[in-house]
């Protein structure tokens, strides 16, 4: 008797049953004398599928009608062809190699893609292993270079173990569903302001899903306090925030997690390789000293559950991890389809990562001239009443609070400046807060910086669009000349610059030479000063290497 069958395959469209495809499967001896599904409920099934519908479905009018949606409510997106150029960082040239623009929208935080050690990672390693992996981790994708990259981030978030995935929208997609779905009756509390890789983990999951406000701690406590002690429940938030820079408050979650039996689960995306001593992260940055001297147990970090990152942001490469207990990483690798089912990311790419993330673990420099380039640029903004969203980290969002002239700013700003930086509309912020968002990098010295504030200026009056002031005189928004706002400082601390002292210097100096001239203002601002100064050390340190 012949053992294999066709078999169909449908799906469900509004209710109604569609054929997919017809296949011929090899069934084992015992399932090949039964039918597969009863032959009444084939037919019914049959004739619904055909039904009394004669015309074809159109496709090309659904996608029409979909991506109308998207122009009507200003949420179509544009690319635009931007070719970042290794050897003229923070250079692109766009279509053609002539047209040269300056990026200031990148998340090559640290401008590692271009970094020296990494390249030389890649070209060695891409040279000996080639260009594939050649499969899944679980079939001949696995080698030396994933488990060390693997070793290499263990260490960096003092954490029993690692897993890397193709990215880290898979990393979060993949283990919070995969955790969600089996922990038995499991909650995820998500932070509203959650990325879109988490909210599909947690949508994927299947499991309940409670929000609670951006960073709003006694939200939270109400949602945990309203949930059986014995239930599962996963805490999912993020340390940098990235579309308005905001910093989540991990110790409090920390102290609430015990209290209520939950797990925390951190995306330090925007975090890693710019905070910390070693770059591991807000987690680690929040405490300096302990790191600095090698001691991470008992520390913030030390508590969180699990904590993801990317490689492909301040790291300069691509791929995405976890990282936490053995078995958590165990659990998650043996169980989800996202980091089992796909090919691994190729050699080339984990030995890069991993060389970023060493020279990182070592190097101070890049953070500290990031940091100090980031507060030069929202300095130098305000001081023309350009609305910056009040933050304390790396982020520097410029609020406009229209779609259409967020998008007009920042077409101007490519076509008349030769500046790129991407608008920010629904629905990656919410309708009247869009934004252009400007992330500064160590390449973004004196003269770019000049430039992109005299172009914001000008385009701020062209289109008129509103400033600090304009929205302050409107009791303020979001921060934005909100006269009872708190002033937020910098994570990064003048002593963690290592700028304390010369600041304290810089500013006497400042104010006898403002004497000096009968009051007049000085010419650069302080961090200006700061700069100019730290820029001679390095030329100095060079020089003497
Ligand atoms: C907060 C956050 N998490 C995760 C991701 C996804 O990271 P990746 O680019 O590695 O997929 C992003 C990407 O922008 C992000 O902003």
């Amino acid at each position: 008797m012949s053992t294999s069958r066709e078999i169909c395959l449908w799906e469900r469209n509004e209710g109604r049953q569609l054929t997919l495809a017809r296949l011929t499967v090899q069934l084992p001896p015992r399932l090949a004398t039964k039918p597969l599904v009863s032959a009444s409920t084939a037919a019914a099934t049959r004739a619904t599928a055909t039904g009394t519908h004669t015309n074809k479905f159109d496709y090309e009018g659904f996608y029409n009608r979909e991506l109308e949606k998207k122009h009507k409510d200003k949420s179509y997106r544009y690319f635009n062809n931007i070719n970042r150029l290794a050897k003229e960082f923070p250079r692109a040239h766009m279509a053609t190699k002539e047209d040269k623009v300056t990026v200031w929208c990148a998340n090559d935080y640290l401008g590692m893609g271009r970094n020296s050690q990494v390249l030389k990672a890649m070209h060695e390693t891409l040279d000996e292993y080639g260009a594939g992996a050649g499969g899944t981790r679980n079939i001949s994708g696995h080698n030396k270079h994933a488990v060390e990259l693997e070793q290499t981030i263990a260490k960096l978030h003092a954490q029993e173990a690692a897993l890397v995935f193709s990215s880290c929208y898979v990393a979060n997609d993949a283990t919070l569903a995969t955790l969600g779905s089996k922990m038995p009756d499991c909650v995820i509390l998500s932070d509203s302001l959650n990325h879109a890789s988490m909210i599909q983990g947690i949508r994927h999951s299947g499991a309940r899903k409670v929000i609670f406000k951006h960073n709003d701690v006694q939200d939270l406590e109400e949602k945990l306090a309203a949930l059986p002690l014995h239930v599962p429940k996963i805490i999912a938030f993020e340390s940098v925030y990235s579309m308005c820079g905001s910093i989540g408050p991990i110790e409090e979650i920390c102290d609430l997690a015990e209290k209520y039996g939950a797990i925390t689960f951190l995306d330090e995306v925007h975090a890693v390789g710019m905070y910390g001593p070693h770059g591991a992260g807000v987690a680690e940055h929040l405490d300096y000293e302990a790191h600095v001297q090698g001691r991470p147990r008992g520390t913030i970090m030390d508590r969180i559950d699990i904590i993801t990152g990317t490689l492909g942001k301040a790291y300069g490469c691509v791929g995405g991890y976890i990282a936490g207990s053995a078995k958590l990483v165990d659990t998650v690798r043996s169980l989800a389809p996202g980091f089992i089912f796909t090919t691994s990311l190729p050699p080339a790419v984990m030995a890069g990562a991993r060389a970023a993330i060493e020279y990182q673990m070592e190097y101070q420099g890049d953070r500290r001239l990031q940091q100090l380039h980031t507060r030069a640029v929202k300095e130098a903004l305000g001081e023309r009443d350009i609305p910056v969203i009040p933050n304390p980290s790396h982020i520097v969002p410029i609020l406009v609070g229209n779609a259409e002239l967020a998008k007009q700013a920042s077409d101007k700003l490519l076509q008349d400046h030769g500046i790129y930086v991407q608008s920010i509309n629904y629905p990656t912020v919410p309708v009247g807060q869009e934004r252009l968002r400007i992330t500064p990098t160590p390449g973004h010295t004196k003269e770019y910086r000049e430039e992109l504030v005299n172009a914001i200026e000008s385009i701020w009056t062209e289109l008129g669009i509103k400033r600090t002031s304009e929205w302050a005189a409107e009791g303020g928004f979001i921060g934005v000349g909100q006269e009872d706002a708190v002033p937020e400082e910098p994570l990064w601390t003048d002593e963690q610059l290592g700028i304390a002292e010369v600041t304290k210097t810089l500013l006497q100096d400042a104010k006898a030479e403002q004497q000096l001239n009968a009051g007049a203002p000085l010419t650069g601002g302080l961090t200006e000063r700061l700069l100019e100064r730290e820029i001679q050390g390095l030329r100095s340190a060079s020089a003497a290497a």
